[in-house]
């Protein structure tokens, strides 16, 4: 691990010209839309956020350049007698994907789709790849990666988790931070490993819910892949929203202040999630209270950073937050911001890579379409019915065959992600590629071409519409508490509703099924590709399908999955995470007896 402490020297002589109102500024990190340059300039403000679906102007790479400039422009500017210490602002994303929240970003598979790669040099790549759209539009910091490690698929983030086995996740997370980061030099993000600790472990998969789990298995499982994030030398953590053991992580203090700063070293600062330390308690001042005392460095507090401050300030001045805890938040995120060397770089719209011609170019877009075919799972190929003959005559139908809004997914230019083609500009849904490479290939979305032409084979692209987070659990229970991300891109906001309340396939989305039957019945053989963020209960569907491929959330490069199924590449996926073969059972590796559908590290190929 970089050896932050060597900036203290600094950070100090910083921290002793600091007013109160200062270093409560930097420890603030409001949302755009909630605060305008001069508000951060007069409240000293240490870094402001975009949340899912909330970007400037035409959210072209020159608006955030131009938005960057004004926040940077408004912290550097407050120099002299006046204005206190200038402190160059940090702006964070959820860059999770690709820049998903901007126009005409590369779209990469979701992470599930990168564990079953199995390919940590791909992982540094796309990173490194990340880095450079993000940088593109003058923006230091991603929310990423996610370290989840899920044992519930009925979880709505488990699309964002790269496996249910820590093995995997350890592997990719010193990979995923190398790339972000690189040296910190003009190449390199702040990356931020999240969500410490224990979210892929709720009971139920329930979202922002309670894990309950001995420690040495919430060390085996949750905590260890962020040893290998550390050791890469990881510059930030989020806390999470989930509790271990009836405890909110926000206010733990033994997990952020013994484990996660003492015993593991941990010298970079803790970022809160979206209003997550309102969960620690029902009264807000006792939540930014304990949040603070047990060791939350930086507060994520989209709309009412002026009312934390004031609560926070409060604190301070009744003693109940001793100055030196104030003072040691601070020093760790000027430990960051030093080690960035963001007080050396020029402002956003002259760094070198600001408004870069790569963005969304050709060369990222290859290294997407590397990872999309790396992360195709064949379950089952009966009767050498893939590769398909691109000779033949094809029929390509279902509801996500010509839909990149639904091979995005959730985090994709909106929050929630979103059906259909428009917001997602440029790559190639799975048709679009299909039809490059064979030009004789018919659309029917709902499969009704079936009955009118003749076809040797039918490829179907079905699976889950876009959600995230808590909108995307499959659980009985109603409403769900509201994450991150601009309600106003929801319709019907206000009654966030889970997505099902079954994984079982042919229940949530029975028009995928008919599809299958209908084009079968007039006797064409059905290639089936799953669009999905996590592994379904699909029976039905498999025993329909002569051959069936898990192909995730593939992203913006559908033309990835046809450079397989036509077999100019071969099949490399192997699952990382277990197959169910019922909702009820919850399959992971390792369990004795195993009774998952397809195991872990299943994936047929063409040899
Ligand atoms: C999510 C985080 C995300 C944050 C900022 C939260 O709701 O849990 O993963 O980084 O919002 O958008």
């Amino acid at each position: 691990m970089a050896d932050l402490r060597q900036y203290d020297a600094r950070a100090n002589e910083l921290i002793a010209r600091m007013s109160l109102d200062e270093k409560l500024g930097q420890m603030t990190q409001p949302e755009r839309m909630h605060i305008s340059p001069e508000d951060v300039r007069r409240h000293h403000i240490g870094s402001v956020l975009s949340g899912g679906g909330s970007w400037p102007g035409a959210n072209v790479p020159a608006d955030w350049v131009a938005m960057n400039d004004a926040y940077w422009e408004a912290t550097v500017a407050n120099d002299g007698d006046d204005d206190g210490v200038a402190i160059p602002i940090l702006y964070g994303v959820d860059a999770v994907h690709g820049h998903n929240n901007v126009r005409g970003a590369t779209l990469f598979p979701h992470n599930i789709g990168l564990g079953a790669a199995r390919d940590p040099g791909l992982i540094e790549r796309i990173a490194r790849t990340t880095a450079r759209e993000v940088l593109a539009t003058g923006v230091e910091w991603t929310f990423a990666p996610t370290l989840a490690v899920v044992r519930d698929d009925h979880w709505g983030r488990t699309y964002e988790s790269y496996s249910e086995d820590p093995e995997i996740v350890a592997a990719y997370a010193a990979a995923f931070v190398r790339g972000l980061q690189g040296d910190l030099g003009e190449d390199g993000l702040v990356a931020c490993a999240k969500h410490w600790v224990g979210d892929g472990g709720t009971t139920g998969g329930v979202d922002q819910g309670e894990t309950t789990i001995p420690e040495d298995e919430l060390r085996r499982f949750h905590i260890a892949p962020y040893l290998q994030a550390l050791s890469a030398g990881v510059l930030t953590v989020m806390a999470s929203y989930n509790s271990w053991n009836g405890e909110k992580c926000h206010g733990h203090e033994y997990l952020l202040s013994d484990v996660l700063k003492g015993e593991l070293g941990f010298d970079g600062f803790v970022v809160s999630d979206w209003d997550g330390i309102d969960q620690i308690d029902d009264d807000y001042d006792e939540s930014v209270a304990r949040g603070v005392l047990a060791g939350v460095d930086m507060f994520m507090v989209p709309e009412k950073w002026r009312d934390f401050i004031g609560a926070l300030r409060a604190h301070v001045e009744s003693g109940r937050v001793p100055m030196e805890r104030i003072d040691d938040a601070v020093r760790r995120i000027l430990r960051v911001k030093l080690a960035y060397r963001l007080f050396d770089r020029q402002r956003p719209a002259d760094r070198r890579w600001s408004n870069h011609e790569s963005f969304g170019g050709d060369e990222h877009r290859a290294v997407a379409r590397e990872a999309v075919r790396k992360s195709l799972v064949l379950l089952k190929n009966d009767d050498g019915a893939l590769p398909v003959d691109r000779g033949a005559r094809i029929l390509v139908a279902g509801k996500s065959a010509h839909d990149r809004g639904h091979q995005s997914g959730g985090f994709s230019l909106a929050w929630q992600g979103q059906s259909g083609n428009d917001h997602i500009e440029g790559g190639t849904s799975i048709w679009e590629g299909i039809e490059a490479i064979a030009p004789g290939a018919v659309l029917s979305p709902d499969g009704s071409a079936a009955d009118t032409g003749e076809f040797d084979v039918a490829i179907l692209a079905i699976g889950e519409r876009p959600y995230a987070e808590g909108m995307g659990d499959v659980r009985t229970s109603q409403f769900v508490a509201r994450g991150s991300g601009l309600a106003q891109n929801i319709p019907g906001a206000g009654k966030l509703a889970p997505y099902g309340a079954t994984l079982e396939h042919r229940v949530s989305h029975p028009e995928d099924l008919a599809t299958i039957e209908r084009v079968r019945a007039a006797g064409i053989p059905v290639i089936t590709v799953l669009v999905s963020g996590r592994p379904l209960v699909v029976n039905a569907e498999l025993d329909a399908s002569t051959a069936f491929v898990a192909a995730w959330l593939p992203g913006s490069e559908g033309q990835g999955v046809a450079d397989v199924l036509f077999g100019d590449h071969d099949f490399q996926g192997r699952l990382s995470f277990s197959w169910p073969h019922r909702d009820e059972d919850l399959p992971n590796r390792g369990d004795d007896p195993d009774v998952s559908l397809f195991p872990y590290g299943y994936g047929l190929t063409y040899r």
